[in-house]
């Protein structure tokens, strides 16, 4: 489709853990917790996290993302750090709760807002978890919705989950800009009929799923002016 064919973009979801949170902000009290291997225990976390939600939702088998969360932490620090009490686990988990927001963020929410958009995250994370992460990192206000997987007992790339964007913010998906730093997720939204913006922060390759994100950027002020021009 070219641009003029294109819809107006009438709404905006985020995925949430590496697009609006962090997930990477736990490395400096995990490079303390057990020097030298504080980066690859973050990244292994993050991917084994992943991984079972992916095995879960293919297998019908939800358990909330939090547990999937320390699930993934006990495996991580099996294979690379079993030396670290529970008591360090739980701090561990507790950063968790309270991931830092990538410093561009609050304001290009703002300027989202100021443009007339309603905004949404759209999230493998459950309620509760979501709602301390928007809280700690002072993005309260910010959304009129909050879609969980809870609500669905499943997890992307689920069509269930993908679909609560359209229910709640009552347009089609090809009128919700779908903005996620994961490329796979970008790329199943697209799969599911979102405009869809990859933010790649790492200069991370992209995906090889026959699918490329409509659109890419490296920071979130960049979905603002790509938003801006695509207004109804
Ligand atoms: C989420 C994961 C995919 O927030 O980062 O849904």
């Amino acid at each position: 489709m070219n641009k003029s064919q294109e819809l107006p973009i009438r709404a905006v979801a985020f995925d949430a853990y590496g697009t609006l949170f962090d997930v990477h902000s736990v490395i400096s009290l995990a490079e303390q917790l057990c020097p030298g291997r504080g980066e690859a225990l973050s990244m292994l976390w993050r991917q084994k996290q992943l991984e079972y939600s992916w095995l879960r939702a293919m297998s019908g088998r939800y358990k909330q993302f939090w547990d999937i969360t320390r699930d993934a932490l006990r495996f991580s620090v099996a294979r690379l750090a079993p030396e670290l009490s529970a008591a360090d686990e739980a701090r561990l988990m507790n950063q968790y709760s309270s991931l830092s927001a990538f410093p561009e963020n609050l304001g290009a929410l703002r300027e989202l807002r100021s443009l007339g958009l309603p905004l949404a995250i759209l999230t493998n994370g459950n309620r509760e978890m979501i709602e301390v992460s928007v809280r700690s990192s002072g993005m309260d206000g910010m959304f009129e919705h909050l879609l969980s997987s809870e609500s669905v007992q499943t997890f992307k790339t689920r069509s269930a989950i993908y679909d609560l964007g359209p229910q709640a913010l009552g347009v089609s998906a090809a009128e919700i800009l779908f903005v996620s730093s994961n490329c796979w997720d970008a790329i199943a939204a697209t799969w599911h009929g979102y405009r869809s913006f990859w933010i790649n922060r790492s200069g991370a390759p992209l995906e090889v799923l026959d699918t490329t994100p409509n659109a890419t950027g490296s920071l979130l002020t960049e979905v603002v002016e790509y938003a801006r021009q695509r207004l109804a």
